[in-house]
């Protein structure tokens, strides 16, 4: 099939509705729910699970798909790869972020939207729990404003988290404004970026956000459910502790949690020789388990730095 490149000049949205099949019969306007799938994805898909069936799980390759759904986003985010997280959901890459904030002192807080997506509302409610005056923003013209946002955040806030478009309204927030009030006091930027990644450009307010979070199955268009992506920016990525042994995202930013940024270079060696040995045997060394060990010891190492204590580091 011959597609012009969407987005030139002789781009045709004939070219773009001939890749999803649903299509062909119908105008499909809830994208914001979930993307369709593409024809190209629904025979990657099919061919994924009949190999799975028919010769086992191939899961150095299947890691390797993850890393090249990082690359795209990536790509299309205008970032490095090494600075996203794959996540689950939005809600657990917020729960991720909530737990890297510790105990309150006095006059802790966090600023929120009041009406916000359940996923970037609920974690940090439970923050209470931990001290923090968990602060609500009313929506107002069915978003967070500025003004509105500022009246709320003073030196003691750690977190301001909102989203870029907002689910419920279609109302865009103003990263750059907010951001700059967040800033001004050293919090960090939260974005749930479920309604603006895929849709609208995003590399221009990458320097401005610290998380950035978002969804495969909507404007990304991968119908699937229970993958998603985590922009860390690296000053958070310095900032945070890990407290997660087995998150997706090993060589990339939650993953550098866990291992320090080269470590993803230094394993290739000892990996291709003893891969190299044990295919003379016939037989075959799974990356993973390399990994899992370095990621394990360089966890260790890293509590012990922080005085922390996981629950189970092996
Ligand atoms: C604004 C917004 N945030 C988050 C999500 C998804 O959150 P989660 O990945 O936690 O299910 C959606 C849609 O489902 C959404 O519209």
């Amino acid at each position: 099939m011959t597609v012009r490149r969407l987005g030139s000049p002789t781009a045709d949205i004939r070219d773009a509705r001939r890749l999803f099949p649903a299509t062909a019969n119908r105008a499909y306007f809830n994208t914001a729910a979930v993307g369709l799938a593409s024809g190209r994805f629904a025979e990657t898909y099919h061919r994924f699970i009949d190999e799975w069936a028919t010769a086992g799980l191939d899961f150095p390759r299947a890691e390797r798909s993850a890393e090249n759904a990082r690359s795209a986003v990536a790509r299309l985010m205008g970032a490095d790869a090494s600075d996203f997280a794959l996540i689950p959901s939005v809600s657990s890459a917020a729960g991720l972020v909530a737990a890297q904030l510790g105990q309150a002192r006095p006059g802790d807080n966090v600023v929120i939207g009041q009406r916000e997506y359940s996923s970037n509302h609920f974690p940090w409610r439970q923050l209470v729990d931990k001290g923090y005056d968990v602060r609500q923003v009313p929506f107002r013209n069915g978003g967070l404003e500025p003004e509105d946002v500022g009246e709320r955040i003073n030196p003691s806030t750690k977190l301001v988290a909102f989203s870029g478009v907002q689910s419920a309204t279609g109302h865009r927030s103003d990263i750059s404004a907010i951001s700059h009030l967040a800033r001004n006091v050293g919090a960090i930027v939260f974005v749930d970026g479920s309604q603006l990644v895929g849709a609208l450009p995003v590399a221009h307010e990458l320097p401005r956000v610290d998380v950035l979070v978002a969804p495969d199955h909507k404007f990304l268009l991968n119908a699937g459910r229970g993958m998603g992506y985590c922009y860390l920016s690296p000053a958070v990525q310095r900032r945070f502790t890990p407290d997660q042994r087995r998150l997706e995202g090993r060589r990339g930013a939650i993953g550098q949690l866990l291992r320090p940024r080269d470590d993803a270079v230094n394993y290739r060696v000892p990996f291709r020789q003893l891969d190299q040995l044990a295919r003379r045997n016939g037989q075959r060394v799974r990356a993973y388990d390399l990994r899992r060990l370095r990621a394990r010891d360089h966890l260790r190492a890293q509590s012990r730095a922080h005085d922390h204590t996981p629950g189970c580091p092996g």
